[in-house]
């Protein structure tokens, strides 16, 4: 890996401290002093202890769930407020981006909505996985995405996986791009969202008998999307099935669902850091970051 020829102070907020310092090692850099706390009424406090005036910095804060959105904005403005030089957000989770449009008459594009707030005080932002890539486009300075894909396929390489399953079409690309590392087989399921916590899944013959399979998607929510697919892939015969995201958000009982939905192994990143996260999105980022920072086209 090529190393940043600049001094970056890297800024971890309290939704990415594993994240921040994962890049902090890879890239060289300082890891920047800061005090965090909560007062009584729960309201965010944020002070600097390292003089970044003139410096370039690096902000890596996921923005979920909603208190860590006013952080994210809190520690922009004091980051701004001391004369950084230039102001680089990464947004390992970016929360919203699932609202990437009006579904109804009179709903908010919430993903353009915290986008616009986040380029305030930025000069340019990296996510990865976004759900969708257009979203990029609401942010209005310089905006990247960058993909774990590589990185989970690399992880599930070692489990001996022998198929990889798409929930959805929308993750098609993923599972065609994993199974391409992998070198083994992919397929997609038809998958109708009924409502935020029930979907359906349309039957479909898959090659899965007595493989070992793993299901990509770019987010656990609520689970019900893997725990229809992996009760699908059990009744067509499939020998062990793993579930892998990048963003495991893991909400309300997922986790109960997808065991008993009698999952083998549950993989996430730490975009969102939980008892999941086995694999790390720094590289991606870190690399990323580098292309941007030369001006290399992806
Ligand atoms: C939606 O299209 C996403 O790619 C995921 O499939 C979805 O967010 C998963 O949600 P849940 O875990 O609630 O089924």
């Amino acid at each position: 890996m090529a190393y940043l020829q600049c001094r970056m102070y890297i800024l971890g907020g309290t939704s990415a401290q594993s994240i921040a310092t994962n890049l902090a090692n890879r890239l060289r850099q300082p890891l920047a002093h800061t005090t965090y706390k909560r007062f009584p009424d729960d309201e965010f406090y944020v002070r600097l202890h390292d003089d970044i005036a003139g410096q370039d910095v690096l902000i890596v804060q996921t923005a979920y769930p909603d208190s860590k959105i006013i952080e994210l904005l809190l520690i922009q403005d004091a980051v701004h407020d001391a004369g950084a030089k230039k102001i680089t957000v990464i947004l390992p989770y970016f929360g919203y981006s699932r609202q990437d449009k009006k579904f109804e008459e009179g709903e908010a594009i919430s993903a353009k909505a915290i986008a616009q707030h986040i380029s305030l005080h930025a000069d340019c932002v990296i996510t990865v996985d976004p759900h969708k890539e257009h979203i990029l486009r609401f942010f209005t300075v310089p905006a990247y995405s960058c993909s774990a894909v590589r990185t989970i396929a690399q992880y599930l390489k070692g489990k001996h996986i022998d198929f990889i399953l798409a929930p959805d079409k929308g993750a098609r690309e993923r599972a065609k791009e994993a199974a391409a590392l992998i070198d083994c087989e992919y397929d997609y399921l038809e998958k109708t969202r009924i409502d935020g916590t029930t979907v359906k899944i349309t039957p479909k013959k898959l090659d899965a008998r007595d493989k070992h399979v793993a299901i990509i998607d770019d987010i656990i929510s609520t689970g019900g999307t893997m725990a229809n697919s992996i009760k699908e892939l059990k009744k067509q015969g499939a020998k062990s099935v793993y579930v892998a995201c990048t963003h495991g958000l893991f909400a309300g009982g997922a986790k109960e669902k997808l065991l008993s939905a009698n999952c083998d192994e549950i993989i996430s990143t730490d975009t969102i850091e939980t008892e999941f996260s086995k694999v790390s999105a720094a590289g991606t980022i870190a690399e990323t970051l580098l292309k941007t920072a030369l001006h290399i086209k992806n």
